[in-house]
């Protein structure tokens, strides 16, 4: 398949320097959006083509879309971040490219080639290199490149047509608290993904079906949902759109990729990391019962969330139908801030990049 090149149409009506800066020095998360965005067309029988670089606009899109309908929707989240000398680079844009042709799969949608979705970050990012925040905070650019079905009709059948889309948005904390502990709500009443269904992929539908529990998560007083496994309602999975690590003294356990959890790149790459900083790292079974009773006997120190959009977040509490518990002292633990500290030392251009993960532009 061979990639198209990504022809370039600028924005006439590029926001001021002086409105960017106003943004950047508070960006938020997801609310701001840069000049420009890329897209491509996939049509059958065709492939990929009219790969453009254009000013962002809106869509105009037909009522009967077959995306409106029947939610052939993927996407994916990876941040470029500034360096202090000035130069930016992205984290592990091929990871997501491959996650990208994954939930493609699953979701009976053609694949993107790998070096196409990279070209398209990059040209993203090229273009509006300015929209990336300076080097010294947390902050960065967020890209979120997603595909739909483009084809109109209400037949339910795999589209013949495709739009692959790359937008960007200047990001600061997820978690409008900063690093703040957050409490967690065990869902117990939904489930977010099923043996056999597509809790792998990342596509919205994952996501809409998480609303309801974050609503009843907030009723109860929680910031965040953490999801069980379908079928026992007792396995931990992950939260709404992050991975999940729990600290035992100097070993860290995530729970394995059983098909209904999503692959976080940020996960892969604590395992990694949590070995170089001298850790035991692996993949395991949790249970809320382990994990309430592990918290009881101190062997269970510290509990932390993490994925592109929220870095390393602490967990500070645990609540179930129930039960309810603090998590070692409530407090962000010395593990979790220490391996959140080389993540973004390394995604920031301030650690040594030994494994080769961040992409110069
Ligand atoms: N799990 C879900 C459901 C997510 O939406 C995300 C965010 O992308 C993650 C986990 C973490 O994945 P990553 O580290 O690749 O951002
Ligand atoms: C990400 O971390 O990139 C996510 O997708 C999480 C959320 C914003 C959906």
């Amino acid at each position: 398949m061979t990639t198209p090149t990504i022809e370039l149409k600028p924005s006439s009506h590029p926001l001021s320097d002086a409105e960017r800066e106003a943004i950047l020095a508070n960006p938020g998360f997801g609310r701001h959006f840069t000049d420009h965005m890329v897209t491509i067309r996939w049509t059958e029988g065709r492939g990929w083509h009219d790969a453009q670089l254009v000013p962002y606009a809106p869509l105009s899109i037909d009522p009967a879309n077959m995306t409106l309908h029947y939610a052939q929707e993927i996407f994916e989240g990876l941040k470029a971040y500034r360096r202090p000398d000035g130069s930016v680079a992205t984290f592990r844009p091929d990871a997501n490219a491959k996650r990208f042709q994954t939930s493609a799969r699953r979701l009976a949608m053609p694949e993107l080639p790998v070096e196409t979705f990279i070209a398209a970050c990059d040209a993203l990012v090229q273009q509006d290199k300015a929209w990336v925040p300076p080097h010294g905070g947390e902050e960065s650019l967020y890209l979120r490149p997603f595909m739909i079905a483009n084809e109109v009709g209400l037949g339910v059948r795999p589209a013949n047509e495709y739009l692959f889309i790359v937008i960007a948005s200047p990001a600061g904390a997820y978690f409008p608290g900063g690093v703040q502990p957050v409490s967690v709500w065990l869902s117990e009443n939904y489930v977010r993904a099923v043996p056999g269904g597509m809790g792998f992929a990342k596509t919205g539908g994952n996501y809409a079906a998480s609303l309801l529990a974050f609503a009843e998560a907030a009723e109860k007083g929680c910031d965040q949902v953490v999801w069980l496994d379908a079928l026992e309602h007792k396995w931990v999975e992950e939260m709404g759109g992050m991975n999940l690590y729990f600290v035992y003294g100097d070993k860290i356990v995530t729970p394995a990729l059983t098909g209904s959890l999503l692959a976080g790149i940020t996960r892969d790459s604590l395992l990694q990391l949590a070995r170089d900083l001298g850790y035991e790292a692996e993949e395991g079974r949790i249970s809320t019962e382990a994990w309430k009773r592990d918290t009881e006997n101190g062997t269970l120190t510290e509990v932390f969330a993490c994925g592109t959009a929220a870095v390393i977040t602490p967990v500070g509490s645990v609540k179930s139908e129930g039960a309810e518990w603090v998590q070692g002292d409530g407090k962000p633990g010395k593990v979790t801030m220490e391996l959140r500290k080389r993540l973004l030392a390394i995604q920031t251009g301030t650690a040594e990049d030994v494994h080769g993960w961040t992409h110069d532009l």
